[in-house]
């Protein structure tokens, strides 16, 4: 496979009707910006050198491109003059820094056409190298070719040039066959011929496309290769081709995939960035978005109605409409429905996040179950312990957050507030309903509430009349319920695991 010297990426125009404050090539989809989808194609054909022209609001993108792509060189196009004279200041901008533009193939793409693939362009290599052409474009025939540079041949079907929407008479204008403005170029060429390039044409600039015609009339070779998938030619220059581009890049990954061994019960509604890895043998429900750098291992079923971001799924863990972030989900452990990850929320293997359940930066260790409607904020549980039901870890004194630790094999009865900073040791209980603000020794149980009292008749004294008072003088012919004539609690030293939460399943 023939390699580019170089690769040029155009990134230098406004993008005026996307009616946005964002750069055109820095909106995203699929999880990736449109310069940064064709950033990654440049790089994968193992490229001396990927060069993006930057331009209109320049500073945004190259921080964008330094963050992500550090390996790319930038060039500045101070007035957009045209895609001809976007290459000629790169050049020469090149020339300046000593580092001139390498001898070879010179690949030329749009900053704003991300489903152009890997494919597509070493078709377009070895078509540009079997042909030994100066220049070679890569074309396609689409049904409606308005606003598209024409392809124009000869009776012989040679490509004699590239007429511009703008410039075209009548005939050109019925021509299907259109410019994709992708390019394989012979460097020599495109240095000498970018400087020959005039602005005699209706937009009064210098057009990249006017190199075909000038091939041409010096009596080298030109080739065109019509794209083998005209979707990878899709430009993005508004919000609905923006969403046509995404809608085709999300089928492309689905598809691949599937392909892969993943199971997607409903691929219309699987959302995966470009950056998520899926092992065979997962499966995804409906209404599944994987986003950032998340993985799923083999066996894990997600879904359906899940998002999840930058979260790592081990094999066999369970997914039921959740929302994770910065997640990371052990092998067989199971989240939802309806719970929330946060960042730093851990599951160890086998470990239970159940229904209504938040969780950030804290690990559930082995076996470890957190059932329902919980937060656990900062906090490492020991493996095997069970969180009862309506328990807060209470992180947060108002202005610093606290950590607590549950000890192995722990029992915390439902509704406890633990208080950090607070430490209950292993194979402790709580019981239920209580404030733990002091360590809870090993094996012991902490007790923290005020004691119930009963107060005899209060209803029929202060609610007279009422159902509750009808139901009270009717029940059991009127004979008090058996242990009412106490406390419930007679002494903290007798209370039974009957009044422990024990949310232990
Ligand atoms: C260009 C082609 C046209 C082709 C179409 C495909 C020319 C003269 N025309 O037209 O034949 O069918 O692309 O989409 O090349 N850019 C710069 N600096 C500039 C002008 C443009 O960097 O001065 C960049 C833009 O940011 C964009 C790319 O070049 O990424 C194409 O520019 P655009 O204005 O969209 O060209 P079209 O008029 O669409
Ligand atoms: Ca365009």
């Amino acid at each position: 496979m023939p390699s580019p010297a170089a690769v040029i990426v155009l990134a230098a125009g406004e993008g005026t009707r996307m009616k946005s404050d964002t750069p055109k090539v820095m909106h995203r989809i699929c999880g990736r910006s449109l310069v940064g989808h064709v950033v990654a194609v440049a790089q994968s054909l193992d490229s001396g050198k990927v060069v993006v022209v930057l331009g209109h609001q320049r500073d945004r993108v190259a921080e964008h491109l330094a963050e992500s792509f550090p390996d790319v060189v930038t060039t500045v196009q101070e007035e957009q003059n045209g895609t001809g004279h976007a290459v000629r200041v790169t050049i020469e901008q090149l020339e300046d820094r000593g580092e001139p533009l390498p001898s070879g193939p010179i690949v030329v793409v749009s900053g704003d056409s991300p489903l152009l693939s890997t494919a597509t362009l070493q078709m377009l290599l070895a078509e540009h190298h079997a042909a030994g052409a100066a220049v070679t474009v890569l074309s396609a025939m689409l049904d409606d070719p308005t606003g598209y540079g024409r392809i124009v041949r000869d009776e012989a079907g040679l490509v004699t040039g590239i007429v511009e929407q703008k410039d075209a008479g009548h005939a050109e204008r019925a021509i299907r066959e259109v410019n994709s403005g992708m390019y394989v170029f012979d460097s020599g060429f495109l240095s000498d011929g970018v400087r020959l390039l005039t602005t005699d044409n209706a937009q009064g600039e210098e057009y990249l496309t006017d190199l075909v015609g000038l091939a041409r009339d010096s009596g080298r070779v030109v080739a065109a290769l019509a794209s083998p998938d005209p979707d990878d030619t899709l430009g993005v220059n508004d919000r609905a081709q923006l969403a046509a581009a995404e809608s085709i890049m999300r089928q492309r990954i689905n598809l691949r995939w599937m392909a892969a061994g993943v199971t997607m019960r409903d691929p219309a509604t699987a959302y995966i960035d470009v950056s998520v890895d899926l092992e065979p043998d997962c499966v995804l429900e409906p209404g599944v978005i994987l986003r950032g750098a998340t993985s799923v291992a083999a066996g894990a079923v997600i879904g359906p109605d899940s998002t999840l971001i930058d979260t790592v799924v081990a094999a066999g863990a369970r997914v039921n409409r959740s929302h994770t972030e910065l997640a990371d989900i052990g092998p067989g452990a199971s989240v939802g429905p309806f719970t929330f990850l946060r960042p730093a929320a851990e599951l160890a293997e086998g470990a239970k996040a159940g229904a209504f359940v938040e969780i950030k930066n804290a690990v559930v260790g082995e076996g470890a179950k957190v059932p329902h409607l919980t937060y656990v904020g900062d906090a490492d549980i020991g493996e095997g312990a069970n969180i009862g039901a309506s328990s807060v870890f209470v992180n947060y004194d108002g202005v610093g957050k606290s950590r607590t630790t549950v000890g192995r094999e722990a029992r915390v009865g439902s509704d406890t507030m633990l208080v950090a900073p607070v430490v209950v040791g292993d194979g402790a209980y709580t019981a239920a309903g209580s404030v733990i603000v002091e360590d809870v020794p090993a094996g012991a149980l902490g007790i923290g509430r005020s004691r119930q009292r009963n107060i005899e008749g209060w209803v029929a004294a202060n609610r007279p009349g009422t159902s509750s008072a009808r139901a009270a003088a009717g029940s059991d012919a009127g004979a008090p319920p058996a242990n009412s004539e106490s406390d419930a609690n007679p002494s903290d030293d007798t209370v039974t695991s009957g009044e422990i939460g024990k949310d232990r399943e």
